[in-house]
């Protein structure tokens, strides 16, 4: 995400004149082990109530913040969970390796090849 400055801003040490370019990523903050434990394992439990109170505000900002913070994130949370329950619940996906795994980043992070899966019917 990027932001271009108005006025001077002071931030820490720094003056930064006015029109020049911020660029922040949740790529690297999402990734940083300065904030995270073996930041690639998938664990959910870094998403509780608890564990979130433990880290600064910005270091899981999927959705940006601030003024122009992300109107849909509601919608996105509730079509997401809705769509893997549904799915889940009824069929357990068998991922065929047929091409090499490689995130993309886009306006959302994607699988950048097809990730075909074999459903299989839960019993
Ligand atoms: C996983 C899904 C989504 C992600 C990760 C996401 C992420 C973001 C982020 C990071 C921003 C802030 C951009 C910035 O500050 O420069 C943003 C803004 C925005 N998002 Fe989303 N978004 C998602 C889904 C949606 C959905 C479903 C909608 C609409 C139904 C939506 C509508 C918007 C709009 C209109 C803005 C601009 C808000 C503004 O500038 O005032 N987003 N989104």
């Amino acid at each position: 995400m990027g932001r271009q400055s108005t006025k001077v801003v002071e931030l820490g040490e720094y003056r930064i004149p006015p029109g020049a370019h911020f660029f922040f990523s949740q790529y690297v903050m999402h990734r940083s082990d300065d904030y995270w434990d073996e930041p690639e394992a998938f664990r959910p439990e870094r998403h509780t109530a608890e564990a979130k109170a433990e880290r600064p505000r910005f270091v899981y900002f999927p959705f940006g913040g601030g003024r122009r913070q992300c109107i849909g994130e509601g919608f996105a949370w509730m079509e997401g969970v809705l769509s893997l329950a549904t799915m889940a619940q009824k069929w357990r996906l068998e991922f065929v390796p047929r091409y090499p795994v490689v995130a993309q980043a886009k306006i959302t992070l994607r699988p950048k090849f097809p990730m075909r899966m074999i459903p299989h019917l839960r019993g």
